[in-house]
C-alpha cells in the first residue's frame, strides 16, 4: 500500500498553531463560561506576545521581526489621531497578529449585531503578514474583541477569513492596491537589516527593512492618507538616516515625531512614533518638520542619550540572578554624582554601565526643579528601579553626564517640561525632548 503524502508545515512559526486553535475555540465559546472574559483579556493583551516567545527562538523573531505591539504602545499611536470614522479603511501591510488593528478596532463602532459589527469592521480593517499563523491568529482575536465587547452568544455563519477578507497572507512590499485604497496606513514594520536596493537615492549598504516599508507605504498611498507608525530610534536621530528623512519630507506632511524609549522588555531597541500625511511630492521640503515645531530644529536630550525606564520592579521581580548594585529614589542623593552604593540585589535583567545619569520619575511638590537628577560613577553594572528613568550618554562620558545633571537644575527646563506634560510623571519621551546641547 502506498503511503498517502501529508502536508509538511515549514512554517517557522509552526509551533504557534496551538496557541492560535486555542484562540479559535475561544471565540466560539458562550460569553457565559466563568473566566471567559478574563481568558479574553489575557489573549488581547499581550499574551500573544508571550506565547510567541515560549515556542520560537529570539533568533528566529528576529530574522522575521515577529514583534508584537503592547497594548499601551498600540492605544498611544492610536491617540496620535482622532480623525477617523465610518468610512475610515485601515491597512496594516505587516500586521502580525493584528495589534494595531485591535487598537483601532476598540474605537470602532458597534452594529446592530455580533455579524452586522464584523461586516463593518471586515471593510475597515485590512492587512497583510508573510505567516499564516499571525493571520489566522488576527482575524479570530478581532472576533474575540467584537464578541467581548457584544457580549453576546450569537452564532456566527461565516468562517473567520469570510468575515475579514481584507487580512490575508501576502507580501506587504509587494501590495499596491490595499495602499491605495487605505485612508489610514498602520505600521510597526520589521526592524532587521536589509540591503539597501541598487541605484536607491535615500539609503546604501545595509538599512533597517523599517525605513523601506515607510517609504513604500508612502509612494503608494494616495494624498491625504495618514500614516502611524511605531520605528526604530535610529531612523528619527540617526546622521546616516538624514537622506530617509529627507525623502519622507518630500512625501508627506511630518506632523507628530514623539520618542518613546524601549519597545518592550523583549525586543531591546528604542523606538518613536510618527504622525504623516502623504500629500503631493515637493522638491525642497523643510526638514525641521522632523522637530514637530515651526522653529528650526534645536538638539535634544534624545539626540545625546538613549532614555529608558529602570527595569527592576520590587514587588514583580524574583530576587535571582546576579548580585548588583542597586538604585532607587530613596537611596540615593539629588544633584550629586555617586559613586558608592549603599545597596544590593539580586536581579536577572539588564542593569546599565555607568556613566549615566538617572532622574525621578515622580517629582514632588517641594521639588523646585522637576527632573530630579543624579550622575551614576562606578565600573560595575547597576540595577535600577523603574521609579527611575535612565540617560546612558551616547558617547560614554562622564562629563556629558555632569553637563546634563547641570542643564536639568534650571528655570529653562522646568518651563519646558510644564508645558509639554501637565502631571507630575515624567515621561521617556519627554525627557528625550528636552532641549541640550553640550556646549
Ligand atoms: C514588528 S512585527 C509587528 C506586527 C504588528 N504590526 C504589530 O504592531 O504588532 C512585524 C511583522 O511583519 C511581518 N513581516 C515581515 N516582513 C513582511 C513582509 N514583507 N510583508 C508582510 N509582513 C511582513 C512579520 O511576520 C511580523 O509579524
Amino acid at each position: 500500500m502506498k503511503d498517502v503524502p501529508t502536508k509538511v508545515n515549514h512554517s517557522p512559526f509552526r509551533g504557534y498553531s496551538g496557541y492560535i486553535s486555542s484562540l479559535k475555540r475561544l471565540s466560539v465559546e458562550s460569553h457565559r463560561v466563568a473566566g471567559w472574559d478574563t481568558r479574553v483579556d489575557a489573549a488581547l493583551n499581550g499574551q500573544a506576545s508571550v506565547e510567541l516567545r515560549r515556542v520560537a527562538p529570539l533568533e528566529t523573531r528576529r530574522k522575521f521581526g515577529a514583534f508584537f505591539t503592547g497594548t499601551d504602545l498600540g492605544s498611544q499611536l492610536i491617540d496620535c489621531d482622532s480623525r477617523f470614522g465610518p468610512n475610515s479603511i485601515f491597512y496594516d501591510p505587516s500586521c502580525g497578529m493584528g495589534d494595531l488593528l485591535i487598537a483601532v478596532a476598540r474605537r470602532l463602532r458597534l452594529g446592530k449585531s455580533l455579524a452586522d459589527t464584523l461586516r463593518l469592521w471586515g471593510r475597515q480593517l485590512t492587512g497583510t503578514d508573510l505567516h499564516r499563523e499571525f493571520i489566522q491568529g488576527a482575524r479570530t482575536r478581532l472576533v474575540l474583541l467584537a464578541r467581548q465587547r457584544h457580549r453576546t452568544d450569537e452564532a456566527l455563519r461565516l468562517s473567520d477569513s469570510d468575515l475579514f477578507p481584507g487580512i490575508r497572507v501576502s507580501d506587504g512590499l509587494k501590495e499596491e492596491a490595499l495602499f491605495s485604497c487605505a485612508t489610514h496606513l498602520l505600521l510597526n514594520p520589521p526592524f532587521g537589516k536589509v540591503a539597501a536596493p541598487a541605484g536607491c537615492s535615500w539609503a546604501s549598504g545595509r538599512m533597517t527593512e523599517a525605513a523601506a516599508f515607510v517609504i513604500t507605504a508612502l509612494e503608494r498611498a494616495k494624498p491625504g492618507t495618514r500614516m502611524l507608525a511605531i520605528l526604530p530610534e535610529v531612523l528619527r536621530s540617526g546622521s546616516f538616516s538624514e537622506h530617509w528623512r529627507r525623502r519622507i519630507s518630500q512625501l508627506a506632511d511630518v506632523e507628530i515625531v514623539q520618542p518613546y524609549g524601549m519597545f518592550d522588555d523583549s525586543a531591546d531597541v528604542d523606538v518613536f512614533l510618527l504622525r504623516l500625511t502623504r500629500r503631493v511630492e515637493a522638491e525642497c521640503p523643510p526638514l525641521y518638520l522632523w522637530t514637530n515645531s515651526a522653529a528650526p530644529r534645536t538638539s535634544t536630550v534624545g539626540d545625546f542619550f538613549t532614555v529608558h525606564v529602570g527595569r527592576v520592579v520590587p514587588h514583580r521581580d524574583e530576587e535571582t540572578g546576579p548580585l548588583r548594585r542597586y538604585i532607587h529614589p530613596r537611596n540615593i542623593p539629588m544633584w550629586k554624582e555617586v559613586t558608592r552604593f549603599t545597596e544590593k540585589r539580586r536581579h536577572e535583567g539588564l542593569a546599565y554601565q555607568p556613566p549615566f545619569v538617572v532622574l525621578r520619575r515622580t517629582s514632588r511638590p517641594s521639588h523646585p526643579y522637576r527632573a530630579a537628577a543624579t550622575v551614576i560613577l562606578g565600573t560595575k553594572p547597576v540595577a535600577v528601579e523603574n521609579h527611575l528613568i535612565v540617560c546612558e550618554p551616547r558617547n560614554k562620558s562622564a562629563d556629558t553626564c555632569r553637563v546634563l545633571m547641570e542643564k536639568l537644575h534650571t528655570k529653562r527646563v522646568n518651563e519646558f517640561l510644564n508645558q509639554r506634560i501637565r502631571c507630575r510623571h515624567l515621561t521617556v519621551g519627554a525627557v528625550a525632548d528636552i532641549p541640550f546641547s553640550i556646549l
